[in-house]
């Protein structure tokens, strides 16, 4: 029965690909989003590289518990299930060495609370909260502003 169920979702999503597939030209109603005008058949080409603002001394936070904002460059930093680049800087082992800020103890504990010996798989891909900055325009106004205790 379920996989009746599964079955017949799966051919309505074939043919309903078919019918968009089947169209030369789908049209987005002139609505612009964060793609641009782009139709949405049609794909957008890539933004080039942004360059990445490099600077000696951290970023000031803009809220308590801010992951703190990338100061230097990582393009063709490995991060795998086989290595982390970051880590062979931000480690507690290789922290003094390279002289990197290290991953504060919060980095060590696993989701209910516990302390663990390495890096906890939840705090292992880094980008997941820490980015590079890059000089842009935002891509949205907004009126933002820095918690009052920071400024
Ligand atoms: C070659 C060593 C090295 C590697 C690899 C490296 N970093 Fe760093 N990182 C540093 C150093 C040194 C600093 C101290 C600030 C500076 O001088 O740029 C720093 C600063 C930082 C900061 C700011 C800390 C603060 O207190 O504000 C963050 C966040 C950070 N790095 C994240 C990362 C992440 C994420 C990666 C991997 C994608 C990474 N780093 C890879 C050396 C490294
Ligand atoms: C789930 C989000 C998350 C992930 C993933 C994560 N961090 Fe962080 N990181 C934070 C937050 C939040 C802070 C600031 C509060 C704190 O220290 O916990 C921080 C703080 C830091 C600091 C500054 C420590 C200090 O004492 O000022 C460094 C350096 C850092 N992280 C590096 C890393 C590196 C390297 C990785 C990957 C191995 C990583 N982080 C993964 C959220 C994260």
């Amino acid at each position: 029965m379920k996989m009746r169920v599964l079955l017949s979702g799966l051919l309505s999503s074939l043919l309903l690909c078919g019918v968009v597939v089947a169209n030369d030209y789908v049209s987005n109603g002139g609505v612009a989003s964060l793609r641009g005008d782009t139709e949405l058949n049609t794909q957008n080409s890539a933004a080039g590289l942004k360059s990445v603002v490099e600077q000696d001394k951290p970023y000031d936070a803009d809220y308590v518990f801010q992951p703190p904002l990338i100061p230097h460059q990582i393009r063709h930093y490995e991060m795998s299930l086989n290595a982390n680049k970051c880590l062979s800087c931000h480690s507690w082992k290789n922290a003094r060495e390279s002289g990197a800020t290290k991953i504060s103890v919060t980095h060590y504990e696993a989701r209910d609370g516990q302390v663990l010996a390495d890096v906890s798989p939840r705090r292992y891909f880094c980008l997941q909260c820490h980015v590079p900055q890059n000089e842009a325009a935002p891509l949205i106004e907004n009126e933002y502003e820095r918690v009052e205790s920071l400024r």
